[in-house]
């Protein structure tokens, strides 16, 4: 049985969840109602055998996401934003989450947004879409991993820029610069991201989780220790029946029927 929750819309399709931050008068901007929610229907569907792919997005046509609700920052301290940021951050349930989460961009996706995009794992944007880290207007910096994924992904120099001048780039130029890895016009938007979550929903999910796990690994240690972590993970899927069973399906030439085991 689903919970339910006052800022956000949780529909399960097969073994995709789709989860929709639901304050489009509000531009989907993260409140800490969100942040909370948010965190909280990763927990229901962590354990949830049936899902195997988390898709984000944001309702509407116009904004994913566009950043922090500028409205809490008045009158919050240094200390309450740190609580706020450490115990409350969607950001780490997002990218320490066991399954694949992609991030659909159907808009704005701005500061906070950009930062849950970047937590993601996989980004597809429509062709309206526009990015950024625009926080140095408002006197502050990104704050929910922005300046450590973004540069990241994208590296120092790019990075550095974006968030030096809080410049909003459109879907093409993020699609340059390996922000995201897609973009499609806006009515293709679903379609495309259901078919990149379908696909990998097919996979044996012990073998997704593992890589998930192996490849975030890169960014976070040199590559002795990642590559010593790797052959672990790998060694691990010697362990379950969904590796029996995708290599006996590929020698009797069949479809592998993955069992989560
Ligand atoms: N926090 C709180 N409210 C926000 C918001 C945010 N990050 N982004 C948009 N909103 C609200 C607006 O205040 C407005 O509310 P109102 O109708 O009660 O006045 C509503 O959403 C619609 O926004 P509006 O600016 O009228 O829409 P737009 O389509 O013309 O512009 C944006 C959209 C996203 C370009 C613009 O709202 C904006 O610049 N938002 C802030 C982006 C930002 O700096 N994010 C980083 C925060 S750290």
């Amino acid at each position: 049985m689903s919970q339910s929750y006052e800022t956000l819309l949780l529909e399960r399709r097969d073994r995709v969840a789709i989860v929709t931050i639901n304050r489009p008068d509000k531009r989907n901007a993260l409140n800490i109602k969100t942040r909370e929610e948010g965190a909280a229907v990763l927990d229901e569907l962590r354990d949830d055998e049936s899902i195997h792919v988390v898709v984000i997005t944001g309702a509407g046509d116009k904004a994913f996401i566009a950043g922090a609700d500028i409205g809490e920052f008045a009158g919050r301290t240094a200390l309450m934003q740190r609580d706020v940021m450490v115990q409350r951050s969607l950001f780490n349930a997002i990218d320490t989450f066991p399954k694949p989460v992609i991030a659909m961009i159907n808009g704005y996706c701005l500061g906070g947004g950009c930062e849950v995009a970047l937590a993601c794992d996989i980004r597809i944007a429509s062709e309206n879409a526009s990015l950024g880290q625009p926080e140095i207007n408002l006197g502050i910096i990104p704050g929910g991993g922005g300046t450590q994924r973004l540069t990241r992904l994208v590296g120092e120099g790019k990075a550095m820029e974006l968030i030096l001048s809080g410049q909003i780039i459109d879907a093409k130029t993020a699609l340059e610069i390996g922000l995201v890895n897609h973009v499609v016009p806006f009515a293709e938007l679903e379609t495309k991201t259901m078919q990149i979550a379908n696909t990998i929903a097919e996979k044996g999910p012990i073998a997704v989780r593992l890589a998930k796990e192996a490849v975030k690994i890169a960014a976070r240690t040199n590559l002795d220790e990642g590559l010593r972590r790797e052959v672990d993970l790998f060694a691990l899927c010697f362990a379950t029946e969904d590796k029996d069973e995708g290599v006996k399906a590929f020698l009797e030439k069949r479809k592998p029927v993955f069992k989560g085991r």
